[in-house]
């Protein structure tokens, strides 16, 4: 049974998260990148399943998230929607597929909804790319956008720190925030920016703002699930909150099979034809 945190079981949709933030209820977000955990993440009731270019990080291993390609974000987009039912589906499009042209970026973005069936795509970035925004909007494909610490500019800030502390970049990132919306943006995400600001940005918003850490003080918040479960080591952001010690309860468990084998206890009588 899909959603046993929530009494409305129809899919979720941009329309719906745009109601929520009307209403005041916040919208909870996560990453999942295959079937199995897509399946749990849903069935916890998540409102929307971001399958992230962070993919790159917690699936592949890469320390950015510059190397994962379309195809690879198909792949694991793929596999998110056949383990949904109720979620809003976005997808992360990669680095390199939508910042050359609009042309371009309007030719990938119809090649993820085709070959994925996700329901609504991400892009880093405000004015610089917002030529490209509106053509794959009005393509008819819902867009997040993405503004604050955009990861696939990594190479450019040259650091993982807290973004738009400084007037200039806070105002840019205000105004980005103004464009993607008028633009037709279904919702902006902020990453690591101050708290403060990123409640002004949701306060003169009409569309959801989905904050990481960006504070409480926006319409909802999204985590990557391998670092709020505790699968992933050594990355410890003051945001983020770890809900489970899963790679102690997973190191634990097998190595439980492993002596089990060696000690002949596993398959017993019961586990065999
Ligand atoms: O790729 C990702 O997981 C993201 C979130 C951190 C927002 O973009």
């Amino acid at each position: 049974m899909a959603g046993y945190l929530v009494e409305d079981q129809r899919k979720v949709t941009t329309h719906r998260l745009f109601q929520m933030k009307t209403e005041g209820k916040k919208i909870a977000m996560l990453t999942a990148y295959d079937y199995t955990t897509a399946q749990i993440v849903d069935g916890a009731g998540m409102d929307v399943i971001l399958v992230g270019d962070s993919a790159s990080n917690v699936m592949a291993g890469n320390i950015t998230t510059l190397p994962i390609t379309l195809d690879q974000m198909i792949y694991h987009a793929k596999s998110v929607v056949r383990g949904v039912k109720r979620a809003l589906v976005v997808c992360d499009m990669p680095f390199g597929t939508y910042q050359v042209n609009a042309t371009e970026g309007v030719q990938n973005a119809i090649r993820i909804m085709k070959e994925s069936h996700c329901d609504a795509l991400k892009l880093e970035g405000g004015e610089e790319i917002i030529k490209t925004v509106k053509a794959i909007l009005a393509a008819g494909i819902p867009i997040c956008g993405h503004l604050g610490l955009t990861p696939q500019s990594i190479n450019k800030f040259g650091t993982y720190t807290v973004r738009a502390r400084e007037e200039a970049e806070a105002k840019k990132l205000v105004a980005d925030a103004h464009l993607l919306e008028e633009a037709g943006c279904f919702a902006v995400v902020l990453e690591k920016i101050p708290a403060k600001l990123a409640e002004q940005v949701a306060s003169e918003l009409k569309i959801p703002v989905i904050g990481i850490g960006a504070g409480g003080a926006v319409d909802g918040q999204v985590l990557v699930i391998d670092d709020m479960l505790g699968m992933t080591k050594g990355f410890t952001p003051k945001f983020l909150r770890r809900y489970a010690d899963l790679s102690q309860v997973m190191t634990d468990a097998i190595g439980d099979y492993i002596r089990d084998v060696k000690d002949r206890k596993f398959p017993n009588e019961n586990e065999q034809y």
